[in-house]
Protein backbone atom coordinates (compact mmCIF):
# COMPACT_ATOMS: atom_id res chain seq x y z
CA UNK A 1 0.00 0.00 0.00
CA UNK A 2 1.39 3.45 -1.01
CA UNK A 3 1.86 6.42 1.37
CA UNK A 4 0.87 9.88 0.36
CA UNK A 5 3.55 12.61 0.82
CA UNK A 6 1.66 15.67 2.32
CA UNK A 7 5.20 17.80 1.69
CA UNK A 8 8.63 18.46 3.62
CA UNK A 9 9.97 18.56 6.81
CA UNK A 10 13.48 20.13 6.73
CA UNK A 11 15.24 19.73 10.12
CA UNK A 12 19.35 20.92 10.50
CA UNK A 13 19.32 20.97 6.67
CA UNK A 14 17.91 17.62 6.36
CA UNK A 15 14.76 16.79 4.22
CA UNK A 16 12.31 14.35 4.98
CA UNK A 17 9.25 13.19 3.21
CA UNK A 18 6.23 13.38 5.42
CA UNK A 19 4.60 10.67 4.82
CA UNK A 20 0.25 9.80 5.14
CA UNK A 21 -0.29 5.85 5.48
CA UNK A 22 -3.39 4.49 4.05
CA UNK A 23 -4.12 2.90 7.78
CA UNK A 24 -4.05 6.52 9.77
CA UNK A 25 -5.31 8.12 6.93
CA UNK A 26 -9.05 6.39 7.33
CA UNK A 27 -8.75 8.74 10.54
CA UNK A 28 -8.81 11.85 8.47
CA UNK A 29 -7.04 15.15 7.93
CA UNK A 30 -8.07 18.53 9.10
CA UNK A 31 -6.48 21.62 7.70
CA UNK A 32 -6.86 25.60 8.63
CA UNK A 33 -5.30 28.26 6.91
CA UNK A 34 -6.15 31.94 5.48
CA UNK A 35 -6.29 31.96 1.86
CA UNK A 36 -3.24 31.85 -0.56
CA UNK A 37 -1.06 30.05 2.01
CA UNK A 38 -0.98 26.65 -0.07
CA UNK A 39 -4.36 25.01 1.61
CA UNK A 40 -6.02 23.92 -2.08
CA UNK A 41 -2.59 23.01 -3.28
CA UNK A 42 -2.35 20.18 -0.63
CA UNK A 43 -5.50 18.38 -1.21
CA UNK A 44 -4.64 18.79 -4.79
CA UNK A 45 -1.36 17.01 -4.87
CA UNK A 46 -2.99 14.48 -2.40
CA UNK A 47 -5.86 13.81 -4.59
CA UNK A 48 -3.39 13.30 -8.01
CA UNK A 49 -1.13 11.00 -5.86
CA UNK A 50 -4.10 9.01 -5.02
CA UNK A 51 -5.70 9.39 -8.55
CA UNK A 52 -2.04 7.38 -9.54
CA UNK A 53 -1.60 5.25 -7.29
CA UNK A 54 -5.33 4.04 -8.45
CA UNK A 55 -7.67 4.59 -5.54
CA UNK A 56 -11.39 6.00 -5.92
CA UNK A 57 -11.45 9.93 -4.92
CA UNK A 58 -14.08 12.56 -4.87
CA UNK A 59 -13.03 16.23 -4.42
CA UNK A 60 -15.36 18.92 -3.81
CA UNK A 61 -14.11 21.86 -4.50
CA UNK A 62 -16.06 25.61 -4.01
CA UNK A 63 -13.96 27.28 -6.33
CA UNK A 64 -13.66 25.20 -9.28
CA UNK A 65 -9.62 25.49 -9.45
CA UNK A 66 -8.69 22.74 -7.99
CA UNK A 67 -10.70 20.68 -10.26
CA UNK A 68 -9.60 22.18 -13.16
CA UNK A 69 -5.64 22.07 -12.00
CA UNK A 70 -6.57 17.78 -11.41
CA UNK A 71 -8.35 17.57 -15.09
CA UNK A 72 -5.23 18.75 -16.67
CA UNK A 73 -2.59 16.39 -15.27
CA UNK A 74 -4.89 12.71 -14.93
CA UNK A 75 -3.03 10.21 -16.04
CA UNK A 76 -4.32 8.43 -19.46
CA UNK A 77 -4.83 5.40 -18.03
CA UNK A 78 -7.53 6.72 -15.56
CA UNK A 79 -9.41 9.27 -17.80
CA UNK A 80 -12.03 7.04 -18.55
CA UNK A 81 -12.84 6.66 -14.55
CA UNK A 82 -13.43 10.35 -13.97
CA UNK A 83 -17.28 10.91 -12.81
CA UNK A 84 -17.09 15.56 -13.41
CA UNK A 85 -20.32 17.35 -11.93
CA UNK A 86 -20.26 20.35 -13.59
CA UNK A 87 -23.50 22.09 -12.42
CA UNK A 88 -22.78 24.84 -14.98
CA UNK A 89 -23.05 22.83 -17.92
CA UNK A 90 -26.47 23.51 -17.98
CA UNK A 91 -26.74 21.71 -21.99
CA UNK A 92 -26.14 18.23 -20.19
CA UNK A 93 -27.67 18.23 -16.62
CA UNK A 94 -27.03 15.79 -14.38
CA UNK A 95 -29.44 14.51 -11.91
CA UNK A 96 -29.37 14.53 -8.03
CA UNK A 97 -31.80 13.67 -6.27
CA UNK A 98 -31.80 13.66 -2.38
CA UNK A 99 -34.85 11.39 -2.21
CA UNK A 100 -33.74 8.75 -4.47
CA UNK A 101 -33.18 6.20 -1.82
CA UNK A 102 -32.53 2.01 -2.60
CA UNK A 103 -33.82 0.96 0.51
CA UNK A 104 -35.41 1.74 4.31
CA UNK A 105 -32.51 2.56 6.10
CA UNK A 106 -31.72 5.20 3.34
CA UNK A 107 -34.94 6.47 3.22
CA UNK A 108 -35.07 6.91 7.20
CA UNK A 109 -31.31 8.56 6.60
CA UNK A 110 -32.19 10.98 3.42
CA UNK A 111 -35.34 11.96 4.80
CA UNK A 112 -33.94 13.67 8.23
CA UNK A 113 -30.94 15.11 5.91
CA UNK A 114 -33.51 16.70 4.45
CA UNK A 115 -34.69 18.37 7.20
CA UNK A 116 -31.17 18.95 8.49
CA UNK A 117 -30.54 20.54 5.19
CA UNK A 118 -32.96 23.08 5.47
CA UNK A 119 -32.12 24.08 8.86
CA UNK A 120 -28.39 24.49 7.35
CA UNK A 121 -29.70 26.58 4.66
CA UNK A 122 -32.51 28.84 6.28
CA UNK A 123 -32.51 28.62 10.04
CA UNK A 124 -28.47 27.40 10.66
CA UNK A 125 -28.77 29.40 14.35
CA UNK A 126 -31.57 27.41 14.82
CA UNK A 127 -33.58 30.24 15.92
CA UNK A 128 -37.03 29.08 15.23
CA UNK A 129 -37.24 30.16 11.32
CA UNK A 130 -38.15 26.23 10.54
CA UNK A 131 -39.33 25.16 14.02
CA UNK A 132 -40.79 21.54 14.30
CA UNK A 133 -44.07 22.29 12.17
CA UNK A 134 -41.87 22.82 9.48
CA UNK A 135 -40.23 19.88 10.07
CA UNK A 136 -43.20 17.51 11.08
CA UNK A 137 -44.91 18.19 7.26
CA UNK A 138 -41.40 18.33 5.22
CA UNK A 139 -40.86 14.91 6.57
CA UNK A 140 -44.33 13.64 6.10
CA UNK A 141 -44.13 15.17 2.55
CA UNK A 142 -41.28 13.84 1.81
CA UNK A 143 -41.97 10.31 2.61
CA UNK A 144 -45.57 10.73 0.80
CA UNK A 145 -43.17 12.00 -2.50
CA UNK A 146 -40.89 8.54 -2.02
CA UNK A 147 -43.65 6.65 -1.98
CA UNK A 148 -44.27 4.16 -5.12
CA UNK A 149 -42.37 2.53 -7.60
CA UNK A 150 -41.36 5.43 -9.60
CA UNK A 151 -40.26 7.43 -6.57
CA UNK A 152 -39.78 11.32 -6.24
CA UNK A 153 -38.09 14.85 -6.11
CA UNK A 154 -37.53 16.95 -3.81
CA UNK A 155 -38.93 19.21 -6.13
CA UNK A 156 -42.41 17.60 -6.37
CA UNK A 157 -42.79 18.26 -2.61
CA UNK A 158 -44.65 21.60 -3.03
CA UNK A 159 -47.00 20.08 -5.59
CA UNK A 160 -48.61 17.57 -3.48
CA UNK A 161 -50.58 19.95 -1.46
CA UNK A 162 -51.70 22.28 -4.73
CA UNK A 163 -52.38 18.88 -6.67
CA UNK A 164 -55.23 16.79 -5.53
CA UNK A 165 -54.92 14.37 -8.26
CA UNK A 166 -51.17 13.64 -7.52
CA UNK A 167 -51.94 14.08 -3.38
CA UNK A 168 -54.32 11.03 -4.30
CA UNK A 169 -51.94 8.81 -6.23
CA UNK A 170 -48.73 9.05 -4.18
CA UNK A 171 -51.12 9.01 -0.96
CA UNK A 172 -52.36 5.30 -2.76
CA UNK A 173 -48.62 3.67 -2.41
CA UNK A 174 -48.19 4.96 1.25
CA UNK A 175 -47.46 1.96 3.96
CA UNK A 176 -46.47 3.63 7.25
CA UNK A 177 -49.26 4.01 9.39
CA UNK A 178 -47.68 7.51 10.89
CA UNK A 179 -47.48 8.91 7.37
CA UNK A 180 -51.02 8.14 6.76
CA UNK A 181 -52.04 9.01 9.30
CA UNK A 182 -50.76 12.38 8.64
CA UNK A 183 -53.19 12.59 5.78
CA UNK A 184 -56.23 11.20 6.90
CA UNK A 185 -56.20 12.66 10.80
CA UNK A 186 -54.02 15.60 10.75
CA UNK A 187 -54.24 17.20 6.84
CA UNK A 188 -58.33 16.57 7.11
CA UNK A 189 -58.71 18.41 10.21
CA UNK A 190 -56.33 21.30 8.69
CA UNK A 191 -57.82 24.60 7.78
CA UNK A 192 -57.38 25.49 4.30
CA UNK A 193 -55.96 28.80 5.75
CA UNK A 194 -53.27 27.36 7.27
CA UNK A 195 -52.49 24.90 4.69
CA UNK A 196 -52.08 28.07 1.96
CA UNK A 197 -50.12 29.07 4.95
CA UNK A 198 -47.63 26.39 5.30
CA UNK A 199 -47.91 25.78 1.00
CA UNK A 200 -46.23 29.69 0.84
CA UNK A 201 -43.75 29.02 3.39
CA UNK A 202 -42.86 26.07 1.52
CA UNK A 203 -42.83 27.63 -1.60
CA UNK A 204 -40.13 30.29 -0.42
CA UNK A 205 -37.85 27.70 0.41
CA UNK A 206 -38.22 25.77 -2.62
CA UNK A 207 -39.19 28.04 -4.69
CA UNK A 208 -36.03 29.47 -5.83
CA UNK A 209 -34.68 26.07 -6.77
CA UNK A 210 -37.62 25.40 -9.00
CA UNK A 211 -37.25 28.38 -10.62
CA UNK A 212 -33.99 28.33 -11.92
CA UNK A 213 -33.67 26.10 -14.58
CA UNK A 214 -30.51 24.88 -13.70
CA UNK A 215 -31.21 23.93 -10.24
CA UNK A 216 -34.79 22.76 -11.44
CA UNK A 217 -32.82 20.52 -14.35
CA UNK A 218 -30.83 18.53 -11.84
CA UNK A 219 -32.85 18.53 -8.39
CA UNK A 220 -36.02 17.51 -10.16
CA UNK A 221 -34.93 14.49 -12.20
CA UNK A 222 -35.98 11.17 -10.58
CA UNK A 223 -33.29 9.01 -10.83
CA UNK A 224 -29.36 10.20 -9.81
CA UNK A 225 -26.66 10.02 -12.53
CA UNK A 226 -24.56 8.06 -10.59
CA UNK A 227 -24.29 5.57 -7.62
CA UNK A 228 -22.09 6.32 -4.97
CA UNK A 229 -21.90 2.76 -3.66
CA UNK A 230 -20.86 1.30 -6.97
CA UNK A 231 -18.23 4.91 -7.41
CA UNK A 232 -16.86 3.77 -4.17
CA UNK A 233 -16.56 0.00 -4.71
CA UNK A 234 -15.01 1.14 -8.73
CA UNK A 235 -12.55 3.72 -7.54
CA UNK A 236 -13.60 6.11 -9.51
CA UNK A 237 -12.55 9.66 -9.35
CA UNK A 238 -15.49 12.09 -8.57
CA UNK A 239 -15.00 15.65 -9.12
CA UNK A 240 -17.47 17.86 -8.09
CA UNK A 241 -17.22 21.51 -9.21
CA UNK A 242 -19.20 23.66 -7.40
CA UNK A 243 -18.14 27.22 -8.24
CA UNK A 244 -19.85 29.18 -6.08
CA UNK A 245 -19.11 32.39 -9.02
CA UNK A 246 -20.49 30.05 -11.47
CA UNK A 247 -23.40 28.89 -10.34
CA UNK A 248 -24.57 31.47 -7.56
CA UNK A 249 -23.84 30.46 -3.77
CA UNK A 250 -26.89 29.10 -2.30
CA UNK A 251 -27.26 26.83 -5.08
CA UNK A 252 -24.05 25.77 -4.75
CA UNK A 253 -24.42 24.78 -1.01
CA UNK A 254 -27.28 23.04 -1.60
CA UNK A 255 -25.85 21.21 -4.30
CA UNK A 256 -23.17 20.36 -1.78
CA UNK A 257 -25.13 19.30 0.81
CA UNK A 258 -27.13 16.96 -1.17
CA UNK A 259 -24.08 15.00 -2.30
CA UNK A 260 -22.73 15.18 1.16
CA UNK A 261 -26.04 13.62 2.35
CA UNK A 262 -26.19 10.91 -0.19
CA UNK A 263 -22.20 10.06 0.30
CA UNK A 264 -23.18 9.78 3.86
CA UNK A 265 -25.93 7.20 3.04
CA UNK A 266 -23.57 5.11 1.19
CA UNK A 267 -20.62 4.95 3.38
CA UNK A 268 -22.73 4.30 6.39
CA UNK A 269 -23.73 1.04 4.99
CA UNK A 270 -20.04 -0.26 4.12
CA UNK A 271 -20.15 -0.94 8.09
CA UNK A 272 -21.91 -3.94 8.00
CA UNK A 273 -18.95 -5.16 5.15
CA UNK A 274 -15.94 -6.52 6.33
CA UNK A 275 -12.87 -4.97 6.05
CA UNK A 276 -11.51 -6.90 3.34
CA UNK A 277 -14.38 -5.36 1.25
CA UNK A 278 -14.16 -2.25 1.56
CA UNK A 279 -11.93 -0.38 -0.73
CA UNK A 280 -10.29 2.65 1.17
CA UNK A 281 -12.52 5.78 -0.55
CA UNK A 282 -10.75 9.31 -0.01
CA UNK A 283 -13.03 12.39 0.13
CA UNK A 284 -11.82 16.21 -0.31
CA UNK A 285 -13.95 19.40 1.31
CA UNK A 286 -12.60 22.77 0.84
CA UNK A 287 -14.70 24.89 3.29
CA UNK A 288 -16.51 21.75 4.01
CA UNK A 289 -18.45 23.49 6.46
CA UNK A 290 -20.57 24.54 4.24
CA UNK A 291 -21.51 21.21 2.95
CA UNK A 292 -21.74 19.53 6.14
CA UNK A 293 -25.02 19.27 8.55
CA UNK A 294 -24.97 18.21 11.85
CA UNK A 295 -24.63 14.19 11.30
CA UNK A 296 -21.29 14.78 9.95
CA UNK A 297 -20.07 15.03 13.43
CA UNK A 298 -20.67 11.17 14.15
CA UNK A 299 -19.68 10.23 10.46
CA UNK A 300 -16.08 11.37 11.66
CA UNK A 301 -16.32 10.11 15.17
CA UNK A 302 -16.76 6.82 14.21
CA UNK A 303 -14.72 6.66 10.95
CA UNK A 304 -12.57 3.60 10.46
CA UNK A 305 -15.35 1.03 10.03
CA UNK A 306 -16.65 2.89 6.81
CA UNK A 307 -13.23 3.07 5.27
CA UNK A 308 -13.15 6.46 4.04
CA UNK A 309 -10.90 8.70 4.65
CA UNK A 310 -11.75 12.72 4.66
CA UNK A 311 -9.50 15.48 4.09
CA UNK A 312 -11.35 18.78 5.11
CA UNK A 313 -10.27 22.17 5.30
CA UNK A 314 -11.42 26.04 6.21
CA UNK A 315 -9.66 29.23 6.79
CA UNK A 316 -10.98 29.90 10.20
CA UNK A 317 -12.41 28.28 13.45
CA UNK A 318 -15.85 30.92 13.82
CA UNK A 319 -17.08 29.43 10.72
CA UNK A 320 -17.24 25.87 12.36
CA UNK A 321 -20.15 24.89 14.37
CA UNK A 322 -19.12 24.24 17.94
CA UNK A 323 -19.72 20.71 17.99
CA UNK A 324 -18.12 20.36 14.53
CA UNK A 325 -14.92 22.13 16.02
CA UNK A 326 -15.10 20.01 19.01
CA UNK A 327 -15.32 16.50 16.72
CA UNK A 328 -12.54 17.77 14.76
CA UNK A 329 -9.89 18.65 17.35
CA UNK A 330 -11.69 15.03 19.52
CA UNK A 331 -11.72 12.60 16.65
CA UNK A 332 -9.36 13.49 13.08
CA UNK A 333 -6.08 11.55 13.15
CA UNK A 334 -4.04 14.46 11.24
CA UNK A 335 -4.49 18.25 11.60
CA UNK A 336 -2.26 20.89 9.92
CA UNK A 337 -2.76 24.64 10.14
CA UNK A 338 -0.98 27.16 7.94
CA UNK A 339 -1.14 30.29 8.97
CA UNK A 340 -3.65 31.83 11.10
CA UNK A 341 -5.22 34.67 12.76
CA UNK A 342 -4.48 35.70 16.21
CA UNK A 343 -7.71 34.58 17.08
CA UNK A 344 -7.29 31.11 16.37
CA UNK A 345 -3.86 31.17 16.95
CA UNK A 346 -4.67 31.12 20.66
CA UNK A 347 -6.50 27.47 20.05
CA UNK A 348 -3.71 26.11 17.99
CA UNK A 349 -1.35 26.66 20.17
CA UNK A 350 -2.97 24.83 22.86
CA UNK A 351 -3.90 21.87 20.22
CA UNK A 352 -0.17 21.95 18.86
CA UNK A 353 2.45 22.43 22.16
CA UNK A 354 4.77 23.48 22.26
CA UNK A 355 4.52 25.81 19.47
CA UNK A 356 3.19 29.21 20.89
CA UNK A 357 0.72 31.75 19.13
CA UNK A 358 3.45 33.49 17.43
CA UNK A 359 4.83 30.42 15.61
CA UNK A 360 1.09 30.03 13.98
CA UNK A 361 1.09 33.77 13.32
CA UNK A 362 4.56 34.38 11.64
CA UNK A 363 4.08 31.18 9.33
CA UNK A 364 5.36 32.29 5.87
CA UNK A 365 3.12 30.81 3.21
CA UNK A 366 3.56 26.94 1.99
CA UNK A 367 4.97 26.30 5.65
CA UNK A 368 2.98 24.55 8.19
CA UNK A 369 2.76 22.67 11.59
CA UNK A 370 1.54 18.99 11.44
CA UNK A 371 0.13 17.12 14.49
CA UNK A 372 0.59 13.08 12.14
CA UNK A 373 -1.00 10.08 12.50
CA UNK A 374 1.40 7.44 12.48
CA UNK A 375 0.31 3.92 12.70
CA UNK A 376 -2.70 4.83 14.73
CA UNK A 377 -1.19 7.64 17.53
CA UNK A 378 -0.97 11.17 16.60
CA UNK A 379 2.68 12.46 16.94
CA UNK A 380 4.04 16.06 18.40
CA UNK A 381 3.61 18.91 16.24
CA UNK A 382 6.54 19.54 13.90
CA UNK A 383 6.93 21.75 10.91
CA UNK A 384 6.96 21.52 7.24
CA UNK A 385 6.92 23.07 3.42
CA UNK A 386 4.26 21.96 0.73
CA UNK A 387 5.25 19.86 -2.55
CA UNK A 388 4.79 22.84 -5.56
CA UNK A 389 2.20 22.20 -8.00
CA UNK A 390 3.59 19.74 -10.90
CA UNK A 391 3.72 21.46 -14.52
CA UNK A 392 0.67 20.43 -16.70
CA UNK A 393 0.75 17.22 -18.79
CA UNK A 394 1.35 17.76 -21.98
CA UNK A 395 -1.81 16.78 -23.80
CA UNK A 396 -3.57 17.77 -20.34
CA UNK A 397 -6.00 19.89 -22.09
CA UNK A 398 -7.29 17.51 -24.54
CA UNK A 399 -7.69 15.53 -21.53
CA UNK A 400 -9.59 17.59 -19.86
CA UNK A 401 -11.79 18.34 -23.06
CA UNK A 402 -12.20 14.51 -23.52
CA UNK A 403 -13.43 13.87 -20.09
CA UNK A 404 -16.09 16.73 -20.26
CA UNK A 405 -17.21 15.06 -23.68
CA UNK A 406 -17.71 11.38 -22.31
CA UNK A 407 -19.41 12.58 -18.96
CA UNK A 408 -21.77 14.38 -21.24
CA UNK A 409 -22.85 11.08 -22.34
CA UNK A 410 -22.26 9.29 -20.06
CA UNK A 411 -23.71 10.61 -16.78
CA UNK A 412 -25.74 13.35 -18.16
CA UNK A 413 -28.71 13.60 -20.41
CA UNK A 414 -29.36 16.41 -22.69
CA UNK A 415 -31.50 19.37 -21.43
CA UNK A 416 -34.40 18.97 -23.92
CA UNK A 417 -35.30 15.78 -23.04
CA UNK A 418 -34.34 16.58 -19.10
CA UNK A 419 -37.42 19.35 -19.65
CA UNK A 420 -39.87 17.12 -21.04
CA UNK A 421 -39.72 14.84 -18.13
CA UNK A 422 -39.30 17.56 -15.46
CA UNK A 423 -42.93 19.11 -17.03
CA UNK A 424 -44.75 15.72 -16.74
CA UNK A 425 -43.43 15.68 -13.34
CA UNK A 426 -43.84 19.04 -11.62
N1 LIG B 1 4.76 24.89 -2.41
C1 LIG B 1 4.42 25.81 -3.31
N2 LIG B 1 5.35 26.37 -4.11
C2 LIG B 1 5.03 27.30 -5.03
N3 LIG B 1 3.79 27.75 -5.24
C3 LIG B 1 2.80 27.25 -4.49
C4 LIG B 1 3.06 26.23 -3.49
N4 LIG B 1 1.89 25.93 -2.90
C5 LIG B 1 0.93 26.68 -3.49
N5 LIG B 1 1.48 27.49 -4.44
C6 LIG B 1 0.75 28.50 -5.24
O1 LIG B 1 0.29 29.53 -4.36
C7 LIG B 1 -1.04 29.97 -4.73
C8 LIG B 1 -2.00 29.83 -3.56
O2 LIG B 1 -2.12 28.44 -3.22
P1 LIG B 1 -3.52 27.76 -2.86
O3 LIG B 1 -3.24 26.33 -2.67
O4 LIG B 1 -4.54 28.12 -3.85
O5 LIG B 1 -3.82 28.47 -1.47
P2 LIG B 1 -5.17 28.43 -0.58
O6 LIG B 1 -5.99 27.27 -1.01
O7 LIG B 1 -4.70 28.31 0.83
O8 LIG B 1 -5.86 29.75 -0.81
C9 LIG B 1 -1.42 29.13 -5.93
O9 LIG B 1 -1.19 29.89 -7.09
C10 LIG B 1 -0.49 27.94 -5.88
O10 LIG B 1 -0.22 27.43 -7.17
MG1 LIG C 1 -7.98 27.30 -1.66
Amino acid sequence: MANVCIGINEFRSKSTRIEFAEKDRLRHLYMIGKTGVGKSTVFQNLCLQDIRNRHGVCFIDPHGDSIDWILERIPRERLMDVVLFDPSDVEFPFALNLLEARDEFEKDFLVNECIQIFYKLFDPGRTGIIGPQFEHWLRNAALTVMAGPEGGSLLEIPKLFVDSAFEKKKRSHLTDPLVIDFWTKQMAKTSSFHKSEMLNYFMSKFGPFINNAMMRNILGQRANSFDLDALMDDRKILLINLSKGKIGEINAHLLGLILISQLQAAVLKRANRSNTERTPFYLYVDEFQNFTTDTFASLLSESRKYGLGMHLANQYLEQLPDHIRGSVFGNVGTLLSFEVGAEDAKVLAREFAPMTERDFINLPRFNFYIKLMIDGKTSNAFSGVTISPEPVLADGSMSSEKVKTFNRLAYGRPRLMVEEAIQRDL
